[in-house]
């Protein structure tokens, strides 16, 4: 398999396994990710997902330039539903354990929080190579960082350091590669403490939201806290305050 994806309780983790090529992406890992994510998706007994790159020296070096051909992009046969990590209102954490470049790190944009190892490299360097971004890097980054970052990103293609990108507030935390995933699965197991209706109501009204107006976004912000308030889990975590108990969420 291309990405190895693991069930761990209420979490899953998703490797793309071709440490050879630094996880470089290709049409295999496509597939696979969109099938492990639409699995994700649908099990009811998962919760969060990781996605992370095997090996320590890369979380993926972006698309597959062996791959490239001349002429428009083929459209894909669409004979399964294609889904982002950002269309899926679970939420992500990229565990990003060495480069993330180009698909690799649009590929991250499409998370909710990005950890990085210290050792990390972040960029979009597809101008480096007579090529632009095409998996969302012109659109997300200018959205997740200062403007003029972006654009020096974007124009130069250079990479920045996991620092830098911590400092610019596109990555949440650096680690030591040594505490990477534990992190990463610490994030995911206080995510899972909560009620996950709720998260998964957050992170729906964070992306809808977004390209609103402040008004249809407080009316949908509206919408979603309403129907939260007919689920079992929203009971449940009132009484449990009140019991002083820790709450059982069913996601009910
Ligand atoms: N597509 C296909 N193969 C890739 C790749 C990619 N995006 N990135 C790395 N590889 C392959 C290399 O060809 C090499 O294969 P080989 O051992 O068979 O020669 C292997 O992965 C290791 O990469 P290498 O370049 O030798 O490692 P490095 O440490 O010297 O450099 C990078 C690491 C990430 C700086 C460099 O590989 C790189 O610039 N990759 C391309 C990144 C990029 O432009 N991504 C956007 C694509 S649109």
């Amino acid at each position: 398999m291309a990405v190895d994806y693991q069930k761990e309780g209420r979490i899953a983790i998703f490797t793309i396994n071709r440490p050879d090529v630094l996880n470089a992406i290709n049409a295999q890992v496509s597939q696979d990710m969109n099938e492990a994510m639409l699995d994700f998706r649908d099990d009811p007994d998962l919760w969060v997902g990781i996605i992370t790159g095997a090996g320590e020296k890369s979380f993926s070096a972006g698309a597959d330039i062996t791959g490239f051909r001349p002429g428009p992009a083929v459209p894909r046969e669409e004979r399964t539903e294609r889904v982002r990590a950002d269309q899926i209102w679970k939420p992500f954490i990229a565990a990003i354990n060495g480069y993330a470049l180009g698909g690799g790190l649009e590929l991250a944009m499409t998370c909710d929080i990005r950890i990085a190892a210290e050792h990390a490299r972040l960029g979009l360097p597809e101008v480096r190579i007579g090529f632009m971004p095409g998996g969302g890097g012109t659109q997300r980054l200018p959205r997740f960082v200062p403007r003029a970052k972006a654009a020096e990103m974007l124009l130069t293609g250079q990479h920045i350091d996991a620092q830098e990108a911590y400092r610019i507030g596109l990555v949440n935390k650096v680690v030591p590669l040594a505490q990477l995933m534990s992190t990463a699965r610490e994030w995911a197991e206080a995510i899972c403490q909560a009620g996950p209706l709720g998260v998964r109501a957050v992170k729906e009204a964070m992306i809808r939201g977004y390209n609103m107006t402040l008004e249809d976004g407080l009316q949908l912000e509206r919408e979603l806290a309403n129907r939260i308030r007919s689920t079992e889990d929203f009971m449940e975590g009132a009484r449990a305050f009140i019991e002083r108990r820790r709450p059982v969420y069913k996601a009910k």
